[in-house]
């Protein structure tokens, strides 16, 4: 079934039970500054959430356009999408659990013919702020799936909310069963080896959280719902990534054909990022040093990157995005009627950045070659504020190139330049800059100490033999990826997070020392890759529990890093698990 059947179908499924059909909101939100772009069906529709009178009634479906670039690093592997297409229901008010779930199971294994016996579903455990949902985990019983497979996780899995504040509720979430072997005793929907992929999820928003007053019940109960159409595209189809449904695979094809390099990362960077764009641009995107503009230049520049790692001849892009309006047109008329705003755009953001690319790549050479010679394994903020600021390449950019050739780059240096240049040339009235570069500084430092301190904690619960394996820092959460045979246990998660918050509590201060490499590793002192470390090293202790070989930079006191928070704990690959988590201010 192709991506715009199974569009159809659901929009005339939820007809045939009483919706009303409304057209997708622009990806860029209409009259709502504080968000960059849409990013799931439920946003434009938070007034009537809320208690709003909706003009076209109680039951609503739609399609949505969502953009998310949290991960955007990760594009490039075999699932990970900027631009996203979501469907949804919604009861504003009408209908709750028991019909939500009977037309979502009624849904997937009548109209897609999903075999039953490939569903599992997830339902909330319950906690302090709201009861364990078991009417849902009865209600699917009911529907017709085996308790076997009806799971029942916390907060981190099976709750809700955009952001921090707002309309939110624990919710049910389907996952289809690929067929792949376990990854081991403990798989089950909530790891991510792949043998489970989540399919839709049906958020029973009848909460709303606030900063301030925490957790209070809505007016009304309403139900939100989110199914992902490329993904479902691709498990329908039989196919191991979006890149292999119709939706890429033209472009892709073509990629193939014209590269002169082999790499399918970059292939799908360039599909991807240049979707995404079209997209934006459709919307009334323009590309920009701040906010929304940013995330469009980022888009557009990292694909012309990956164009030309790939060696194609950057005349093609005309050509490129005609082969992808016709790929989408059905999907998304606006591509048609935008077609020369988009190739205008995306050509100019292009041939601005190419003209610096060439000179950029020599001095970013010429910076890897200096810090070999001094044998550093981080490429200075100097450089790369020059390389931004001459060269016009993003931070991001230039921390793909060095990550290619092993080598990390001091972004906290960087933000400290920028912030300096950003004053002195006033570039803009407000300086919001979500998801851009000001607030960067003190946000990533924080989560730079909260990853000693989670590594010092996972190895007190649970045991010596843990390991780093990596790390990764945006404004929006941390990564740490660690060495570990076990999904952690519900409790080990709990214990690793009070143990973090506790340290956090005791306000205790975080020390630096210079010292011979040696000395460091005598010391006990941790770290990932000892050879990748000049002789004379700085050493970062936190009480008696944590001590690492870091570049740093670290705030000063643990007390100043906030609530911890772990949102996620999954498989990363064999024998390594990756913890993703947050600090909440
Ligand atoms: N709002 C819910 C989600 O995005 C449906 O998953």
């Amino acid at each position: 079934m192709k991506a715009i059947e199974i569009r159809n179908k659901y929009l005339n499924f939820f007809k045939a039970h009483g919706h009303q059909i409304i057209p997708s909101a622009p990806l860029i939100p209409e009259n709502d500054p504080s968000v960059l772009f849409t990013t799931a069906g439920m946003q434009p529709l938070v007034p009537y959430l809320l208690g709003e009178k909706h003009p076209e009634g109680t039951r609503i479906t739609d399609f949505q356009k969502c953009l998310r670039t949290n991960d955007i690093d990760e594009v490039g592997d075999n699932r990970h999408l900027t631009y996203f297409e979501m469907l949804g229901n919604w009861s504003l008010g009408d209908y709750f659990k028991e019909e939500a779930i009977a037309m979502s199971f009624e849904f997937l294994t009548k109209e897609l013919g999903i075999p039953v016996e490939k569903l599992s579903v997830t339902c909330f455990a319950g906690d302090e702020d709201a009861p364990r949902d078991n009417l849902t985990a009865e209600c699917w019983k009911k529907a017709g799936i085996p308790e076997e497979r009806i799971y029942f996780y916390g907060k981190d899995d099976n709750w809700w909310i955009a952001g921090e504040e707002g309309p939110c509720g624990p919710d049910t979430e389907m996952f289809y069963d690929t067929g792949k072997e376990p990854c081991g005793p403990d798989c089950q929907p909530s790891c991510d080896c792949g043998k489970y992929v989540e399919i839709w999820n049906n958020v029973f928003m009848e909460y709303y959280k606030s900063k301030k007053d925490g957790y209070t019940k809505l007016k009304q109960h309403n139900v939100d719902t989110g199914l992902g159409l490329e993904r479902m595209t691709m498990l329908l189809q039989g196919k191991k990534t979006p890149f292999d449904t119709e939706l890429f695979e033209p472009v892709m094809k073509r990629l193939e054909e014209l590269a002169k390099v082999d790499s399918i990362e970059s292939r799908r960077i360039v599909a991807e990022h240049l979707r995404a764009s079209m997209m934006v641009i459709a919307d009334g995107g323009k590309p920009s040093n701040i906010d929304r503009g940013y995330v469009l230049r980022k888009l557009i520049r990292r694909m012309a990157r990956h164009l030309n790692k790939l060696q194609i001849d950057l005349s093609e892009l005309s050509n490129l995005i005609d082969l992808n309006i016709d790929t989408l047109k059905e999907m998304y008329p606006e591509l048609v009627s935008h077609r020369d705003e988009i190739k205008q755009v995306i050509i100019e953001e292009k041939d601005k950045f190419m003209k610096t690319l060439v000179n950029g790549e020599k001095e970013f050479a010429k910076a890897i070659q200096k810090a070999k010679q001094e044998n550093k394994n981080v490429i200075d903020g100097q450089t790369i504020f020059k390389l931004y600021e001459t060269y016009g390449f993003p931070p991001e950019i230039t921390a793909d190139l060095a990550e290619e050739q092993g080598f990390k780059i001091d972004t906290s240096e960087f933000e400290t330049l920028f912030k300096e240049h950003q004053e002195k040339s006033r570039m803009g009235s407000e300086q919001k800059f979500k998801g851009g570069l000001a607030e960067q500084n003190e946000v990533t430092t924080a989560y730079h100490t909260a990853t000693h301190l989670l590594n010092a904690a996972l190895k007190k619960v649970v045991g010596k033999d843990v390991h780093q394996k990596g790390s990764n820092i945006t404004v929006e959460r941390m990564r740490f990826d660690f060495s570990c045979d076990h999904k952690l246990s519900e409790e080990e998660k709990q214990q690793v997070e009070d143990l973090v918050n506790e340290w956090i509590r005791q306000e205790i201060p975080v020390t630096v020392q210079e010292m011979k490499k040696e000395d460091a590793i005598k010391s006990g002192a941790e770290c990932m890759f000892i050879e990748k470390y000049p002789d004379i090293v700085t050493v970062y202790s936190i009480g008696d529990f944590s001590k690492e070989l870091c570049g740093g930079p670290h705030v000063k006191n643990t007390g100043e890093l906030g609530k911890f928070k772990i949102k996620k704990e999954e498989a990363s690959s064999a024998g390594v698990r990756r913890i993703k988590a947050i600090l909440e201010k």
